[in-house]
């Protein structure tokens, strides 16, 4: 089969961490008879260097007129002062919204051969952690209206945190396909004791479920004890689901106690198979261009896009697998190095993962 992936490389390490997935999908396509074909696209700081604009017209219909696309990074210093609508994080926001992925899957998970990584106790860690992060990705506060107005002391600004049922059932209905593979029990996070919006959400996810998937347990937990948990007791968790701004705050934590946010992927779907997958971690303005940014991240995210866009479940099982071999063997990039192991660099690191393929 043939597939066309569009490549939004970005900022930062962004060209780099896209060149090592390139490099492990291109063996992948040798190995089992694809052919993948590459486009690249401009997106974020890079584009608004190029043409001026966070995302050109032409990356929406580059995206929109391929089988996938691929993310890198968006975003570094040299655009932190620009306008609202001149800043790099304007492109990645306005392609989930133009190609409608109303869903992003953040999986947090620990390594076997990274434990050590995590800056957890190894008490609150031994049994393993895979929370999976399901994001409301095109509503809430950061697609809502907002304002600003009034001088001095009297100035003030505003955004809104508004869901439809609509938007809350398509999500859940996505959550619950995903607990139905898995533990068949779901943790909706929300803030129901004092947003109105989060009151609507809690009642929906409940409805929803003992309607469609009678089987899946709901439980409720609220943002701020969440937060609390992730970090006393992140094993009691499998699938979660929550709004966008939530769910941005939470995956950057979920990840980060797994020790190694250079090593997880997402992938955002709508409706249809198209999606855009990407590292969960930034574009790291301060690595970029010395190749020591780990591409395990993205090359991940090629995975998943290789099972969740084209079902080439074989094909993701050789990436993971190729993984696993190369961390085992000690290799690592220097943001998971450890004593006694093997440093490599990015494109190294790349190579041997192809290698294993
Ligand atoms: C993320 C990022 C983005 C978001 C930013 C860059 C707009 O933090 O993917 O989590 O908030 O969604
Ligand atoms: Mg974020």
């Amino acid at each position: 089969m043939n597939y066309s992936i569009a490549v939004l490389e970005g900022d930062g390490i962004g060209p780099e961490i896209c060149a090592g997935a390139i490099k492990v999908l291109n063996k992948v396509g040798e190995k089992y008879g694809h052919k993948f074909s590459f486009t690249r696209y401009d997106i974020g700081g890079a584009a608004i260097d190029a043409c001026g604009t966070p995302l050109p017209e032409k990356t929406v219909e580059g995206c929109l007129a391929s089988d996938s696309v691929l993310l890198g990074a968006v975003g570094g210093y040299k655009w932190d002062n620009m306008p609202v609508d001149k800043r790099p994080e304007k492109g990645l926001l306005g392609i989930r919204k133009a190609m409608g992925l109303y869903s992003n899957i953040r999986p947090a998970k620990l390594w076997k051969s990274l434990v050590s990584a995590s800056p957890l106790k190894y008490e609150a860690v031994k049994d393993g952690i895979e929370i999976i992060i399901v994001r409301e990705l095109t509503g809430g506060i950061y697609f809502g209206e907002r304002g600003k107005g009034g001088e001095g002391k009297d100035e003030y600004a505003w955004d809104t945190e508004k869901y439809s049922v609509y938007e809350i059932e398509r999500i859940m209905k996505i959550a619950c396909e995903l607990a139905m593979k898995r533990t068949k029990k779901i943790i909706s996070v929300d803030k129901a004791n004092v947003l109105e919006s989060s009151r609507l959400w809690r009642r929906t996810v409940h409805e929803y479920a003992a309607k469609h998937y009678p089987e899946i347990t709901v439980e409720d937990m609220l943002v701020d004890n969440t937060a609390m948990q992730i970090v006393k007791n992140p094993a009691q968790f499998d699938v979660v689901v929550t709004s966008n701004i939530f769910g941005d705050i939470l995956s950057d934590e979920a990840a980060q106690v797994t020790g190694s946010i250079g090593m997880l992927a997402s992938s955002s779907l709508g409706d249809g198979t198209r999606g855009l997958y990407e590292p969960i971690h930034g574009s790291a303005p301060d690595i970029a261009g010395k190749d020591l940014a780990n591409p395990i991240a993205t090359i991940l995210a090629a995975a998943m896009m290789l099972r969740d866009s084209f079902s080439l479940q074989r094909e993701y099982e050789a990436i993971e697998k190729a993984v696993e071999s190369v961390l085992e063997d000690g290799y690592r990039t220097a943001d998971i190095m450890e004593e006694g192991r093997t440093k490599v660099s990015g494109s190294r690191m790349a190579e041997l993962i192809a290698e294993r393929i």
